[in-house]
């Protein structure tokens, strides 16, 4: 067992607590944080919400989704009967301001039975739009007093433009000063994606060759086979870009790009990764056709399974000119990156579900081997498997037993679950044991945010001004538009799929 340092104690309040993302992330990541005695010695869960419910139902709908979604499988009727005891259910009126003293009162309580400093947390896991009502009577009842032990814990997407996001953020500095504010990017909790970090920084054999004298270009590639399922009313007012590039894919390319931080301080790690976003090139709309290609999927067959087209799918309009799919190159304008391009792309609905970064190398200045020794070789790359494989592969050239010379490429691996075999905590859990212990290195700061929605405004303005002719424009099970290949076919280049080919 690791060596734990305790957070100190917590009230962790959870708005939305009978929505779906309670239900099957931060529930099951809050009981294997309290299974692993990562939990605080004394806490308490206050499950907020509008619909009326007592406690034991709560429990019980809380149980049902752990049972469902955990890692670990079903509770044991023990362990949950220890647990249990720590969850309690409320039910408030966000509008009314005797619902939130009532909350206080509730807190107040139990810090007073437990006699310590306590730390207030407020998950706010409720639609966007509400956000800004929620936090601002949580500051003007006083919820949140001490600005070191008051603090708030905010899901994507933050804002639907560069505008409200700058909205949404000073809303909420009217009450809170920013080192209260932890906005979630769940990838930036995942194994794989903080592994980057240590890839790049713990070793000091891939360092001096991360730069554009080595680097040939980058591919970041988040596909999904799943559509949007019940989430079209939302999606269909965000898409692609809105909500994946901004965040989950953006943040990738920081990790990738960022120089060397002097420590692991959260605002040291976090100015490095804001100067990344800061040199990323900006898009003239005249531009923006020649380096971004947007998608939507028709009907297809994913896994031998017939499946709807995007504009089927419930609570989207059957007009809709929403991207599901978007590729974009990106050049980063400074010392270290100059002219080499990021390409980054996602979909849904695709053929297969990937998370895969690849870093492809120049090739070698000169070529000694013999043509006929050489026809499969390769320029080096270095794969980062993010999900669902999750591990590091490096691609180099051997030579291939036998008499003659013959030159082809090999891998050499890290699998985690080879050399981990013990599994790995989900995104959440890391995330909001980051919280309690008030860690905001993994948490988006407003500049961020706001300094990542500044770089794809021209892109959604182009977008919204101009709107697709040719949407659909992808079969489901397929690997996105025609567009994004030529997109990067035009460079020289083609987009990288596990398994890697040998070419
Ligand atoms: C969410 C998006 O942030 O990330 C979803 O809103 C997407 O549309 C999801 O499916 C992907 O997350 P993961 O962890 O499954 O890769």
């Amino acid at each position: 067992m690791e060596s734990v340092k305790k957070a100190d104690p917590a009230i962790i309040v959870i708005f939305g607590a009978t929505g779906d993302l309670a239900w099957r992330k931060l529930m099951p990541a809050i009981y294997n944080l309290y299974l692993d005695k990562w939990m605080p010695e004394k806490f308490t869960v206050i499950g907020v919400g509008r619909a009326e419910m007592d406690n034991d139902a709560f429990c019980g709908h809380l149980q049902g989704g752990i049972d469902q979604f955990s890692r670990r499988g079903k509770t044991q009727p023990d362990e949950w009967k220890n647990f249990a005891p720590s969850l309690r259910y409320l039910k408030m009126d966000y509008k009314d301001d005797a619902s939130f003293s009532a909350l206080n009162d509730e807190m107040t309580k139990i810090e007073s039975e437990w006699g310590v400093p306590t730390n207030r947390l407020f998950y706010l896991s409720i639609p966007p739009q509400s956000i800004e009502a929620i936090t601002t009577k949580i500051g003007t009842n006083g919820l949140a007093p001490d600005k070191n032990r008051g603090r708030l814990v905010i899901e994507k997407p933050f804002g639907h433009d560069l505008e409200s996001a700058r909205q949404i953020n000073n809303s909420l500095l009217k009450y809170f000063d920013e080192c209260q504010i932890y906005r979630i990017d769940h990838y930036l909790g995942k194994e794989t994606v903080q592994n980057i970090l240590a890839f790049r920084f713990a070793n000091a054999l891939f360092e001096p060759l991360w730069n554009r004298n080595y680097i040939d270009h980058v591919q970041v590639t988040v596909s999904e086979k799943l559509g949007v399922e019940d989430r079209g009313e939302y999606y269909d007012h965000a898409g692609a870009m809105r909500d994946m590039i901004q965040n989950h894919l953006l943040q990738l390319l920081c990790l990738i790009a960022m120089e060397p931080p002097v420590s692991f301080n959260a605002d040291e790690v976090r100015n490095k990764k804001v100067d990344v976003l800061h040199a990323l090139r900006t898009f003239k709309r005249e531009d923006v056709h020649n380096n971004a290609v947007r998608g939507q999927y028709g009907g297809g067959w994913v896994q031998g399974e017939q499946v709807k087209g995007y504009r089927q799918e419930h609570g989207v309009d059957p007009k809709s000119n929403t991207e599901t799919f978007a590729a974009i190159k990106f050049f980063i304008d400074n010392w270290r990156w100059q002219g080499v391009p990021f390409y980054m792309r996602t979909g849904k609905r695709m053929s297969e579900t990937s998370s895969l970064i690849t870093i492809q190398f120049r090739p070698v200045p000169h070529h000694s081997f013999p043509t006929e020794a050489a026809e499969n070789w390769q320029q080096n790359k270095l794969i980062m498997n993010i999900q669902p494989e999750m591990g590091i592969r490096l691609r180099f050239q051997a030579k291939r037993p036998g008499l003659k010379m013959q030159i082809s490429p090999v891998d050499m691996e890290f699998d985690y679950k080879e050399s981990y075999p013990t599994g790995t905590p989900e995104a959440y859990e890391t995330l909001l044991l980051d919280v309690m212990l008030g860690d905001a290195t993994l948490f988006m700061r407003a500049d961020q945010v706001e300094a990542a929605w500044e770089i794809l405004m021209p892109i959604l303005e182009k977008w919204e001004s101009n709107p697709s002719v040719a949407f659909p424009n992808y079969a489901s099970g397929m690997q996105g538009p025609e567009e994004a290949e030529a997109l990067i076919a035009k460079d020289g280049h083609t987009w990288f799929a596990m398994p890697l080919n040998n070419h």
